[in-house]
């Protein structure tokens, strides 16, 4: 059984009802957090609070986190999940099917924890993962974690159709943004690179937490738009997301980075991550 939480009800999710009239399903207005349980513990779970508290600002939804925080510990904690996730995702609320609101609305919050293999990334971060280049495809706020993802999801279903693993995203000026659901690095001459925050890309927070790792290393960072070219010729690239940490690309489209192996600051930066993010 999958715990949930309906505005605080607790369920099954598998038999879970929600109301047909909810703005995530209408229109995608909404936000969402994807969380690692790793040893029966949210990892970093201040940090996505945080960021959650920054998407409903941005959409001008109000909602009280802490009571977010508290049905999360208790899901998990009655579940007792021990190595797995937990999803929020928080609309503004069900009414009629109009853009605008007539009269204020009850935002709906949904939450559920899920209990996955220990390690369901543990192969792919061992020998790395294919990237499939995808012309960026998204809305122009992608700094901000809704729902809307359908640009994520076409671009990682005609990457796993034509044989990758992963999907990068490449913007009109040939710059690699992000991909689907990770942050992009790249690692030449000893120098880590990764893109700006912007518009463009998440906030994630395994990237804050790869950068910090790299200061504690004292490697150095270059936070520069990096080219699709610059990407190919690079000594070393991965990704950095919530669920799959850090995760070497050994091949981008058809051509091996580098001897298409898993680089050795890419191979440092995942163990480091693991010893200090895994609770
Ligand atoms: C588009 C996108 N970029 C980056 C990330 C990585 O973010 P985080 O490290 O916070 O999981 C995600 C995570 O889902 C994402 O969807």
């Amino acid at each position: 059984m999958i715990h949930a939480s309906w505005n605080g009800e607790k369920s099954d999710l598998e038999t879970l009802m929600i109301p047909a009239l909810d703005r995530a399903y209408l229109f995608g207005d909404a936000v969402y957090e994807v969380i690692k349980v790793c040893n029966h513990q949210a990892v970093v779970l201040d940090k996505h609070m945080q960021r959650l508290r920054n998407s409903l600002a941005a959409l001008k939804i109000s909602y009280d986190t802490e009571i977010v925080r508290k049905i999360c510990l208790e899901l998990m904690s009655e579940s007792q999940v021990e190595h797995g996730m937990i999803y929020i995702q928080i609309s503004r609320g069900s009414g009629d099917r109009v853009h605008v609101p007539v009269k204020p609305l009850s935002p709906n919050c949904l939450i559920f924890c899920k209990e996955t293999p220990s390690d369901p990334y543990l192969e792919l971060r061992k020998g790395g993962v294919k990237a499939y280049l995808h012309p960026e495809q998204r809305w122009r706020r992608c700094d901000i974690k809704t729902v809307n993802l359908l640009g994520n999801v076409l671009a990682m279903m005609e990457a796993k159709n034509a044989g990758f693993d992963e999907a990068i995203f490449v913007d009109e000026n040939e710059l690699i943004t992000e991909a689907p659901h990770s942050s992009v690095f790249m690692v030449k001459d000893g120098k880590v690179f990764a893109a700006p925050l912007s518009a463009q890309i998440l906030p994630s927070i395994t990237r804050e937490l790869v950068l910090g790792l790299c200061n504690k290393l004292s490697l150095p960072i270059c936070l520069e738009h990096f080219s699709k070219t610059k990407l190919l010729a690079s000594d070393e690239a991965f990704l950095a997301g919530t669920l799959s940490e850090v995760l070497p690309v050994t091949m981008v489209g058809g051509d091996l980075i580098a001897s298409g192996k898993p680089g050795p600051l890419t191979l440092t930066l995942q163990q480091q991550f693991r010893l200090n993010y895994r609770n």
